[in-house]
Order: C-alpha cells, then sequence, then structure tokens
C-alpha cells in the first residue's frame, strides 16, 4: 500500500490526525527533507526513511515502489496540500510505482493565506508557477483571472518568476498597478508580511513565499466580511 499524505504548511499542529496515522502505521516514509521534518516525530523507529532531493528523486521513488510492490507500507509525505501544485511530483511517484496511488488531502499554504488575508475561496482561483515546462498558460490564464475581477493565490517558480517578475508581467498586460497585493512569508513559521499594490512590488522575497493579488472590484460577500 502507498499513500501520499499533505503535511501542512510548516507547523506540525496543521498535520492532520489522518495522516498522523499513516505515519504511525508506517514501514517506509519518503520525502524531500523539509516534510520530513514536520512527519518525523510521528514516524515510529522501526521505520525505513527516504529522503530525496530535486536530483534524486527519481532514483528514491524507484526504492519506494520496489518496497511497496514488496508489500511495506509506504507513506509519501508532500509539502501542504497535495492538490494545489503537487501533481508534478504526485504523477512521478505513479510512474514509479506502475499506477495511481491514494492521495490523502492535508492544509495547504494557500488555506493558511485565505485565513489570514480572510478571502473566500468561492471568489479566488489558485494558480501555480512552482512547475516544470511552459509557464505561458498560467501566466494568461492569471490576467483572465484578475480581468473577471476574481482575487488569485499565486504560487511563485523559484527563481524567474518571483513575485515582482509576476508583478511586472501583469503590468505589461495592461493589469491596472493599483491591485492591493500581499506576499506572505513562511506561513505557520516565522512569518513576514508585505503589503502593497501591483506597482510597487517590486522587492526580493524567499522560495517559500505565496501572493494574494487582490481583485480591483470586491465581490459584494467581500465588501460585507470586511472587518
Ligand atoms: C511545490 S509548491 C507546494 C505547495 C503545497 N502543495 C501547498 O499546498 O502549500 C511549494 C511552494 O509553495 C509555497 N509554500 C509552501 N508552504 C508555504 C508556507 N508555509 N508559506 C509560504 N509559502 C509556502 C512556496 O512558494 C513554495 O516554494
Amino acid at each position: 500500500m502507498i499513500h501520499c499524505i499533505g503535511a501542512g504548511p510548516g507547523d506540525p499542529a496543521y498535520l492532520t490526525l489522518r495522516a498522523r496515522d499513516l505515519l504511525a502505521e508506517a514501514d517506509v516514509v519518503a520525502g524531500f527533507d523539509a516534510v520530513l521534518t514536520v512527519a518525523r516525530p510521528h514516524v515510529p523507529p522501526s521505520c525505513t526513511e527516504i529522503p530525496m532531493n530535486y536530483r534524486d528523486q527519481t532514483a528514491r521513488l524507484a526504492e519506494v515502489a520496489a518496497l511497496h510492490h514488496e508489500g511495506k507500507r509506504c507513506v509519501v509525505v508532500f509539502m501542504g496540500d497535495i492538490h494545489f501544485s503537487g501533481f508534478q511530483f504526485l504523477e512521478r511517484v505513479d510512474i514509479a510505482c506502475g499506477h495511481p496511488v491514494e492521495t490523502v488531502p492535508g492544509i495547504s499554504s494557500a488555506q493558511i493565506l485565505a485565513s489570514r488575508g480572510r478571502v473566500c475561496f468561492d471568489e479566488t482561483t489558485f494558480i501555480t508557477f512552482h512547475r516544470r515546462g511552459d509557464l505561458e498558460p498560467f501566466k494568461r490564464h492569471l490576467v483572465h483571472v484578475l480581468q473577471d475581477q476574481r482575487n488569485a493565490i499565486v504560487i511563485p517558480r523559484p527563481w524567474d518568476f518571483m513575485p515582482r517578475d509576476i508583478a511586472s508581467f501583469l503590468l505589461a498586460e495592461g493589469i491596472p498597478g493599483e491591485h492591493t497585493v500581499e506576499v506572505w512569508e513562511n506561513l505557520t513559521k516565522a512569518e513576514a508580511t508585505w503589503c502593497g499594490r501591483l506597482d510597487t512590488c517590486t522587492a526580493e522575497f524567499t522560495d517559500m513565499s505565496i501572493l494574494l493579488i487582490r481583485a480591483l472590484t470586491p465581490f459584494p460577500s467581500q465588501i460585507h466580511s470586511s472587518p
């Protein structure tokens, strides 16, 4: 059996009980170092840990798949929630195993941002640029989202499409500079926030940052829910 679980945004308090139970029953736990740190307190000492990085992930996932096919209970840990900006890694797990694997939702950095910024998901679109390959379709989509007066929660791509690159792209596409932008870093850990207008978003941020670009004209429910 193999389960892919979301570890949450960093603070272990946001690891779900379902994820904790799967870790407690696991024979094998795998993932990138940062997420293994969150999972480790719940992993039994007898469990085999398979850490990985960007360079060796294919080989390490092959090891996990081999143990899974031997009948071991395997857990692959993802950052936040698998279902936002996690599918390229999930596809690598599926390919290594030779079949689709189970996913267990976690708490995403986007959910924490929505809570901090009091944002209604119904009126918001999530876009990630943290992916391999062509960003152009996702850039076009972001322009359309803002033209449609929706909020956008955006994950940048380190290091070639960071918040200031996203802002300068949007301004060049004719999106008004008056949009409010918030950049949140290290949510649930050593949090830092920048808030300003799209046309003043020129600072550098770390790779643990996520943006909120607010619609220029909020939906009525946002007006009513403002503190
Ligand atoms: C590959 S994406 C994975 C996102 C994850 N699946 C989620 O639901 O949050 C990794 C990026 O998400 C953003 N991110 C993840 N956790 C974060 C946090 N605690 N604070 C701010 N940004 C975060 C950063 O931009 C990071 O580089």
